[in-house]
């Protein structure tokens, strides 16, 4: 193994409703990106890590782990995709273009490590997956409301997590591709690769790597870190 990873940190967190980014809120005594990443620092085989963080960050630096040599940082851009895309771009420079990349939300401090393994060791170009558990209904808009346009088969329904992995260069070059081409379809990864025609495979993983997003998930990612270390 001898690949890199890069963590998209550069986002408000405005579904969080807190008065700071949502990767710098405390858990358990640490922010959630300081959680993140002290995980991602253990991976086997991580040669080294970029981080996109926001233009106007000031937080980082007074991490302990931005201490770290293998840690990397890039000003991120306005949406998801332009960040993991400022990160592929200083990379791309110093690493030759077929470095296995995963991509992992700084939003996402729980993953376990027998998850990463499992992607490392699946198709070149993959991600972490959860088969769906709950029934999923596609909408349409009726006058002012949203109502069921049909029903989605389950056993084909997986939510997608992170990492996502792929070559850098061809990730690279795939992003930059959906962005002109159409922004709006492109939430992950995964997304521009399949816009693109390459069909990633999808590796099951545990529920515990969600994405905290809401105020109640701050609240179980902290229980979960508590059992862990218990
Ligand atoms: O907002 P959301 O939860 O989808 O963000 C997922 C990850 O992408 C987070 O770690 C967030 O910091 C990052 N992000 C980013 N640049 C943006 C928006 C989000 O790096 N412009």
């Amino acid at each position: 193994n001898n690949y890199w990873v890069i963590v998209p940190a550069a986002g408000s967190g405005k579904r969080m409703g807190a008065d700071k980014p949502k990767q710098y809120l405390p858990l358990n005594g640490k922010s959630l990106i300081a959680h993140t990443l002290e995980n991602v620092r253990q991976w086997p085989g991580v040669k080294g890590v970029v981080v996109a963080i926001a233009v106007d960050d000031t937080e980082f630096k007074t991490l302990h782990c931005a201490q770290d040599p293998r840690i990397h940082t890039v000003t991120g851009g306005a949406e998801r995709a332009d960040s993991v895309l400022a990160a592929l771009n200083y990379l791309s420079e110093r690493q030759p273009a077929q470095t296995p990349v995963l991509v992992h939300d700084a939003a996402r401090p729980l993953v376990n490590t027998d998850d990463i393994q499992k992607l490392l060791a699946a198709s070149p170009i993959a991600l972490l997956a959860q088969p769906a558990s709950d029934t999923v209904k596609q909408s349409r808009e009726c006058e002012d409301k949203s109502i069921v346009q049909q029903t989605l088969p389950r056993a084909q329904i997986w939510l997608a997590q992170t990492p996502q992995k792929a070559p850098l260069g061809l990730l690279r070059e795939v992003l930059q591709k959906g962005l002109q081409e159409n922004p709006a379809a492109i939430t992950d990864e995964a997304s521009a690769l399949e816009l693109a025609g390459h069909s990633p495979e999808l590796v099951a993983a545990c529920r515990s790597n969600f994405k905290v997003t809401h105020p109640a998930d701050l609240i179980l990612a902290e229980a979960l870190i508590n059992y862990r270390a218990s």
